[in-house]
């Protein structure tokens, strides 16, 4: 039978425990699953790409089931070029729907044989973004419990 692999995009600057409980949700769907950080030129990310991989590879661990790689460009190109006829995303709550759908609709049309899944990740991280993670330890907070060590570590040494 042929391997099924399935994508896992995102900024994930950083990767919060929302993302890793989906990821680990997605690997009951997949034989591999790519953690895939798009190294995007607009963004201004706090964590470069270099860290991100490090940080997430550090995380995950050196399993074959979950390459952590970068890409530029287009998902649905990144999805044909690395095999993948999945592409994971985690939905909180409502507000991340319309975006959501926007994407998933577009990446149909680009490419008819990929499917979008959604998956929700557990209650306790409904509220937790990468984006407010940032901004709450950049103010002195402690993030403990919301993004695994090796990202706590990283964020207490930036900020
Ligand atoms: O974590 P994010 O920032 O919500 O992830 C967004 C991401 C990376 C999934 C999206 O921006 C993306 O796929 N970008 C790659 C460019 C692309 O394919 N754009 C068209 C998507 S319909």
């Amino acid at each position: 039978m042929t391997e099924r692999v399935a994508l896992y995009p995102g900024s994930f600057d950083p990767l919060t425990n929302g993302h890793l409980d989906i990821l680990s949700r997605a690997r009951r769907l997949a034989d591999k699953v790519v953690v895939a950080i798009l190294e995007n030129d607009v963004k201004t990310p706090l964590f470069s790409i270099a860290e991100r991989l490090e940080m997430i590879r550090e995380i995950v661990g050196d399993d074959p089931a979950t390459p952590v790689l970068s890409f530029q460009g287009l998902l649905v190109d990144f999805a044909r070029a690395t095999g993948a006829t999945l592409l994971v995303r985690g939905l909180r709550a409502v507000s991340d729907y319309e975006y959501e759908l926007q994407m998933a609709l577009m990446n149909r049309r680009l490419a008819p044989g990929v499917e979008t899944v959604f998956l929700m990740a557990k209650e306790e991280y409904s509220y937790v973004s990468s984006r407010l993670v940032k901004e709450v330890a950049r103010l002195g907070a402690d993030v403990h419990g919301l993004v695994p060590d090796p990202v706590l570590r990283r964020l207490i040494g930036k900020f």
